[in-house]
């Protein structure tokens, strides 16, 4: 099912992409893809289907620009 329409992404790319742990962030994990980069109507189901990806393939959900 996409979830992005403008860019074509589809819920199992984004969960592919949490799996891979391209990135800790998930704003990283967005922008790669660039989901909300265009009309920005996806950004809040790519969240969640992120979101529930993390759940079950566990990553560490913290801001990368706070590296304290
Ligand atoms: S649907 Fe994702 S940017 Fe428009």
């Amino acid at each position: 099912m996409y979830v992005c329409i403008c860019k074509g992404i589809t819920e199992k790319q984004i969960q592919e992409a949490v799996t891979s742990r391209t990135s800790n962030n998930p704003k990283d994990v967005l922008k790669a893809l660039g989901i909300g980069s265009d009309c920005g109507t996806c950004v809040e189901d790519a969240i969640k289907t992120l979101l529930e990806q993390n759940a079950r393939t566990p990553i560490e959900m913290k801001d990368s620009s706070n590296n304290s």
